[in-house]
């Protein structure tokens, strides 16, 4: 597939793809999501009208990925000023949808906090939901900027660990423009060295149960016209033992104040791999990934997710959701139970770097972490 990168307009690399768009319909505003749960099979937008919708489209992963997550957050809480509901109640429902992606209650927050202040300042509702909406633009615009920052310091990172470029880059799960207001965290990275001709190959692990590998990084990774190959989740070993792999590249979902990676499942045995492998273990997320007020990898709240996930064929159109599950086919037989954690947790000493749009922090230390994004938290 030829190269369908685009230049947006603020300079942000974005190879096209649309993951979520505030629009001022003629029946109100609304919030469009590209529905991730049919891809790569169709492009097709989910319109939503109401935070329920949104909810429900955050719960069955249509819209996934810590970043868009907080961004999601914060439009939802606008959506529910603009059409006069309860903004209290809409801000709890989004903020509780999924539990470990740090970055949704801190979305919500946002623009609720400005939503209150302004209605506190003395606006009317109508002004303080211009105020939500504005505060959710603004997430919406960092966190595009923070993608190209974290793209240009993770590939510095890349080109001191690995002098002569030439990377053979794996990654798990999806961490593109589809989890992101501009190219993403981890693949971001793989993208800006594949433009600069330093990328030999993506491995792409397809992330089971729900794919996000094959279905959404290899989307991703097409439009982008990079070389990629994409392996079961555990293949990964081989692929280590032929040394085929310099550095591994992911994202987090939320990132405790010792330095814990909580990311989708399948990130530790990776890390584990990495390290018997002496393979640089790279971890990239905007400073809103990192949570202070969580001390530890045991302080996360691990989401879980239903059996069906586990022991059905996932439904294309339905792959994340319970109501396809009936419609899909049995892989185990009726009644067994699954485990299907939909995260877990990489400990500091197992990671590299953590790369966030402010620099690089290498070894992870609490301390180091704590400098790294003092200067871009919030108090
Ligand atoms: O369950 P998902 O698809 O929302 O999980 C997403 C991930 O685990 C990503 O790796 C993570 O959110 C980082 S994306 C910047």
């Amino acid at each position: 597939m030829a190269d369908q990168s685009v230049e947006a307009p603020d300079g942000h690399v974005s190879h096209g793809v649309r993951t979520v768009r505030w629009e001022a319909s003629s029946d109100g505003p609304v919030v469009v999501l590209l529905d991730q749960r049919r891809l790569p099979v169709e492009e097709v937008e989910l319109v939503c009208t109401d935070v329920p919708a949104l909810v429900e489209a955050i719960r069955t992963l249509a819209v996934r990925g810590a970043p868009v997550l907080g961004i999601v957050g914060a439009y939802g809480v606008a959506l529910a000023a603009a059409r006069g509901y309860d903004v209290t109640e809409a801000a709890n429902l989004l903020a509780q949808a999924r539990p470990t992606a740090v970055n949704l209650g801190y979305g919500v927050r946002r623009a609720a906090g400005a939503y209150d202040a302004a209605l506190a300042a003395g606006g009317g509702a109508e002004q303080a939901a211009g105020v939500a909406l504005a505060e959710a633009r603004a997430l919406h615009r960092e966190d595009a900027e923070a993608s190209s920052r974290m793209a240009a310091h993770g590939l510095a990172l890349l080109e001191e660990l690995l002098p002569g470029g030439g990377f053979r880059v794996l990654t798990h799960c999806n961490t593109g423009a589809l989890v992101s207001g501009g190219a993403g965290t981890a693949l971001a990275v793989a993208v800006w060295a594949h433009h600069k001709g330093q990328l030999r190959r993506l491995w792409v692990d397809e992330t089971r149960p729900l794919l996000q590998g094959a279905r959404l990084t290899a989307y991703e990774a097409a439009r982008a016209g990079m070389a990629y190959t994409l392996l079961t989740d555990n293949a990964a070993g081989s692929l280590f033992a032929a040394g085929e792999v310099d550095a591994v590249l992911i994202g987090a979902d939320r990132i405790a104040a010792d330095g814990s990676v909580a990311n989708k499942v399948g990130s530790y045995p990776l890390a584990v791999l990495a390290k018997y492998h002496h393979v640089p273990f790279i971890v990239v997320a905007p400073s809103t990934t990192v949570d202070l007020a969580t001390p530890d990898g045991a302080a996360i709240e691990i989401e879980q997710r239903p059996a069906h996930e586990v022991t059905m064929v996932p439904h294309p159109g339905a792959s994340a959701g319970g109501r396809g599950a009936a419609a899909s086919a049995p892989l185990a037989p009726v009644g067994t139970q699954a485990y299907n954690p939909a995260f877990d947790v990489t400990p500091p000493d197992l990671v590299t770097a953590i790369v966030t749009e402010e620099g690089a922090v290498a070894p992870v230390t609490a301390a180091g972490l704590a400098e790294l994004v003092g200067r871009s938290q919030p108090d």
